[in-house]
């Protein structure tokens, strides 16, 4: 039987890339989106992946479509935290708002999308958490406060999961991306975001697909040893 892989956030950006990758890989896969139906739609037709609408900010949405999820498909194996957002702002200018809903979907987001699937992996012996940080939880960037906070967080929760699974045979890695080709990296000021590929040594913005490739290797037996990790894939912008 395929093991099955739930990614969130999986119809676009890096998520369609890591969505399509695990489906070359064999897995049985069920992607989330947040609002976009068009989108979805798409990516089902070209793709055959089924997909799933709910807030990953909503504890009770997540629940229950993960249980849906389960019951179509099986129990998750692999469950990918990847949706996410930005609402860049500089400090003095962010508004109540901006940090919250940051916090509310790119955060909390993670906690609702694997505490309703880890009872289930405990008792199975067998888990997968993956959680997308990003190269700006690790170094900070003006203007993400918010985000930042998030991305950071992440790297806490993947390694006290690690300690917390590990004995059961479930392992919890975090990939930090840096700047990739996606429409949220597009969306940053032309200027700007010139300036930041000026600071990539590999001299170029990543590809989805080599974000999709880490996770592959992270949801596979080649890596049951690690756990509580972080792999950075950014063109050596940035080193921890
Ligand atoms: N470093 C230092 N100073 C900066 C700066 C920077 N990176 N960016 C702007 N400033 C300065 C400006 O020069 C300006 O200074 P002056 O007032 O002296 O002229 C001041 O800060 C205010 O700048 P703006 O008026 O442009 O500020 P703004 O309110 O329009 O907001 C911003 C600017 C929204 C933060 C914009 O700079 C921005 O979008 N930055 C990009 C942030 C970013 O990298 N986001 C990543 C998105 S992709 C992603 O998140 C994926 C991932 O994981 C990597």
């Amino acid at each position: 039987m395929a093991r099955v892989a739930l990614v969130t956030g999986g119809t676009r950006g890096i998520g369609e890339a890591i969505s399509k990758a695990l489906k070359a890989a064999g897995y049985s896969v069920a992607a989330t989106y947040g609002g976009n139906d068009e989108a979805a739609k798409k990516f089902t037709d070209e793709t055959g992946i089924a997909t799933y609408k709910w807030s990953v900010a909503d504890y009770a949405a997540s629940k229950d479509g993960l249980a849906k999820v389960e019951a179509d498909l099986g129990p998750i194996d692999v469950v990918v935290a990847n949706a996410g957002i930005t609402r860049d702002a500089p400090f003095h200018k962010m508004t109540p708002d901006q940090w919250q809903e940051v916090i509310d979907t790119n955060l909390t987001g993670v906690f609702n999308t694997v505490h309703p699937v880890w009872p289930g992996m405990r008792e199975r012996k067998f888990g997968r958490v993956i959680v997308i940080s990003s190269i700006n939880g690790q170094k900070g960037q003006f203007g993400q406060v918010n985000y930042a906070a998030t991305k950071a967080g992440d790297l806490g929760i993947v390694k006290s999961l690690a300690q917390e699974g590990a004995r059961f045979g479930i392992t919890a890695n975090a990939i930090c991306p840096g700047y990739i080709a996606t429409e949220m990296v597009m969306a940053v000021p032309e200027k700007v975001r010139e300036a930041i590929i000026s600071q990539i040594p590999t001299g170029r913005l990543g590809e989805p697909e080599e974000i999709a490739r880490c996770v592959v290797f992270l949801a596979s037996d080649d890596a049951t040893f690690v756990n509580g990790s972080t792999i950075s894939a950014n063109g050596a912008q940035f080193f921890v």
